[in-house]
């Protein structure tokens, strides 16, 4: 079975219900993208529902009090993602008529989105064929293929981006994105993976090479 058939097939009987995951709203999809950085998704679930509920559409974000939107953000740290994301909620109002953007080249202009959040946005709201990269992403493939790239060069970034497109089952961004997410955050994990549970042991070079613990590599900078 190929790489994006067998972790598609993984994530349809593995995946959490997360509620980001039964939308394809661009503006709630982006909530929760902001939300999750830095923060793990079981602290981050309230939050998001608690946005969701407060702030149904970029317009109730826009015109809210920002002492709301930092009361509701409390616990979460980071104050500044709050006001960023107010900030980004009023441009959206503003200079998209409260459209929220879906492609991958408008998003990027947003303050607060970069490149992980505009492919996050971009597939799961209209299935644009683009490929998170974050650090799950990293680790799988460094692992299956044995990439052996140190993960905190910058330059290193467009050959993950590269094998991720070419991999994507291009008729299923947005699953093959979800998949590759949770197949990091719930198999493929950082310490100690269940390998010898795992759809991809019979060709991750890593496993076979005994050397999934030394990957991704990762200089300190
Ligand atoms: N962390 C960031 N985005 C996520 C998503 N869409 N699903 C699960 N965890 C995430």
């Amino acid at each position: 079975m190929d790489f994006s058939t067998t972790i598609i097939n993984w994530y349809n009987q593995n995946k959490r219900d997360l509620p980001w995951r039964n939308t394809q709203d661009a503006y709630k999809i982006w909530l929760s993208e902001i939300i999750l950085q830095q923060t793990r998704v079981n602290q981050g679930l309230p939050y998001y529902l608690a946005f969701e509920e407060n702030f149904p559409t970029v317009n109730h974000l826009a015109q809210a009090d920002e002492q709301k939107i930092l009361r509701l953000w409390q616990g979460l740290g980071y104050y500044s993602r709050a006001r960023n994301l107010h900030h980004t909620a009023k441009i959206v109002v503003s200079d998209y008529k409260a459209s929220f953007p879906q492609t991958y080249n408008e998003l990027l202009k947003l303050k607060g989105i970069g490149s992980y959040t505009a492919a996050a946005i971009a597939s799961f709201s209209s299935n644009e064929p683009v490929a998170v990269v974050d650090g799950n992403v990293f680790r799988i493939l460094a692992r299956i293929f044995d990439v052996t790239l140190d993960i905190a060069q910058n330059s290193s970034k467009k050959y993950f981006q590269e094998l991720a497109e070419s991999l994507m089952d291009k008729s299923h961004p947005a699953l093959f994105n979800q998949a590759m997410m949770e197949f990091g955050a719930l198999q493929c994990v950082p310490k100690n993976p269940d390998c010898t549970n795992c759809v991809f042991n019979d060709r991750c070079v890593a496993l076979k090479n005994k050397k999934v613990s030394e990957l991704p590599v990762k200089s300190k900078k």
